[in-house]
């Protein structure tokens, strides 16, 4: 199955879990990026710009979107949960995904474990009007959880 990982990552935690996985499948990836930066001050990142984007649902201009989507059979979508769901970026590649016949597993972490973020990330997702079938992967869990799910999928 050809597998792309696509994620997106401010702080880098995303980055290094997908880094670590990847060691054991060496799919390829791409980053997802909003287009403007967010600033890399925290309380700017999160207060002003994040949180207003979450609030509006505004899906900003990403990069980094590189690839064929339509050549893959399944994408593994990884990211942090900002203001208890996915962050704005992931909602405008949901929209990049329509037309996707593929499989598209979600797999998100976040500060605070609450089972309540994964549920409103698929909720949220599904709500973005694209058809696409996106599967309910891991929620805050390690890389080798993580390694043990995408081996168990294939
Ligand atoms: C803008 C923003 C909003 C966040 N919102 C939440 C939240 O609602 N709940 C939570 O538990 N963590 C929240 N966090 C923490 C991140 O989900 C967590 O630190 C994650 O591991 C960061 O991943 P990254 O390093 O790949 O960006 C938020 C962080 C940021 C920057």
């Amino acid at each position: 199955m050809k597998t792309l990982i696509a994620y997106f990552s401010w702080s880098n935690n995303t980055k290094n879990l997908v880094e670590e996985i990847n060691k054991q499948f060496n799919f390829d990836v791409i980053r997802i990026e909003r287009k403007q930066p967010y600033s890399i001050d925290y309380h700017t990142c999160a207060y002003v710009e994040a949180k207003e984007e979450v609030e509006k649902r505004i899906h900003p201009e990403i990069t980094g979107v590189d690839v064929d989507l339509n050549s893959y059979d399944r994408i593994l979508l990884f990211f942090p949960i900002w203001w208890y769901t996915f962050p704005m970026p992931i909602g405008t590649f949901a929209t990049m995904l329509k037309g996707f016949k593929g499989e598209v597993v979600v797999f998100a972490n976040s500060y605070t474990n609450d089972p309540q973020y994964m549920v409103n990330s698929m909720q949220d997702l599904k709500a973005i009007d694209t058809n696409v079938n996106f599967v309910e992967g891991l929620f805050n869990q390690s890389a080798s959880k993580h390694i043990d799910f995408i081996k168990s999928e294939k």
